[in-house]
């Protein structure tokens, strides 16, 4: 009663930000991302009679704050396999936890399938992303490769609510360049951020309002490759997101300075003419996504700014993998 499973990272194009159902972490809008082929955590979940209590190892520590979210979607599982025995959780990163480099997608979509093939459950890869979106609602669209959207749904219960393939990595293969502005774990996580944007920001109806279209024009520009249109709409969403939680009370302001500089480096290479543009998730970071030709100058801009600690890149790679 032992798997592992290698799972990546994603970063949303067109973002989600709100859920309707906390409890069932249920997203308020769609949304559409790239799972990255070069960021991932590997999970090794063992279910063991003898074992007490479920336990997490994450990174080489054991993790309390987080170990109620993985049992919760081992209960999901046990129930489905109609057994109580308690799992052994080890899950590594390689690359920086908690910074806003969806290192909780990666990590509960591999949780989700390890923990699935470890009790022999036959899930469908959609089954699959909606245990994955009960850890964390990016999760659900790491479960696939390449481009990807997540469907918000309509059903009370988030049966309708998971992702599924949108394009091949390799029918269109851009590249990630990600700067690292900052090392350390964001001060408010994602989930906290949202639920103060739903209760206190006066934007928030206004960002409902618009995913529908945002979604639909981010849909588009993937399907036909059309790169200044997916530029255009992946930044406006982007910054959609920010202005939302900036206008939370009290106030919540993901960036640092340097995130502006690479912000500002990023237009400044557009306007000469590469092919590149930035998004920015719940944290500091900035990544920018470029065709791969442009890669070497786009990761040369960006290590040059006082402000970046470290740069990754990364092409686009596929969904869960059973190691
Ligand atoms: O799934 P969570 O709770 O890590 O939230 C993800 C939120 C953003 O990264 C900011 C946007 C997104 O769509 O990934």
């Amino acid at each position: 009663m032992k798997s592992r499973v290698r799972a990546r990272a994603n970063i949303a194009l067109i973002k989600y930000w709100g859920k309707t159902n906390p409890a069932l972490n249920i997203p308020a809008v769609g949304s559409i991302s790239v799972t990255l082929e070069s960021l991932w955590s590997e999970t090794e979940v063992e279910f063991d009679a003898r074992f007490r209590s479920d336990t997490l190892l994450l990174d080489g520590d054991s993790r309390p704050e987080q170990l109620e979210r993985v049992s919760r979607c081992l209960d999901i599982l046990r129930e489905r396999a109609g057994v109580k025995t308690h799992a052994r959780v080890v899950s590594d990163n390689n690359f920086p936890t908690g910074a806003g480099l969806a290192s909780s997608a990666s990590g509960f979509a591999a949780l989700s399938a390890a923990a699935a093939h470890a009790l022999e459950l036959d899930l469908s890869p959609r089954e699959l992303s909606i245990v994955a979106r009960r850890g964390s609602g990016s999760a659900a669209r790491s479960v696939f490769g390449g481009y990807v959207e997540m469907h918000a749904g309509s059903a009370a219960d988030g049966r309708d609510s998971y992702a599924e393939p949108l394009l091949a990595a390799e029918a269109w293969p851009l590249e990630v360049v990600i700067a690292i502005t900052e090392r350390g774990e964001k001060a408010v996580g994602s989930r906290a951020g949202m639920e103060s944007s739903a209760s206190t920001s006066p934007y928030y109806p206004a960002w409902i309002a618009t995913s529908e279209s945002d979604l639909r024009a981010g849909r588009e520009a993937v399907l036909k490759h059309d790169f200044d249109a997916l530029a255009e709409v992946v930044e406006h969403s982007c910054l959609k997101m920010h202005a939302v939680a900036m206008a939370n009370r009290p106030p919540l302001i993901y960036w640092n300075p340097a995130t502006l500089d690479c912000m500002q480096a990023v237009k400044a290479l557009r306007a000469g003419g590469l092919p590149v543009f930035f998004t920015i998730d719940a944290g500091p970071q900035l990544k920018a996504i470029c065709e791969p030709d442009a890669r070497p100058a786009v990761v040369g801009a960006l290590r040059e700014l006082p402000g970046v600690a470290d740069v990754i890149v990364s092409g686009l790679g596929p969904g869960v993998e059973i190691r």
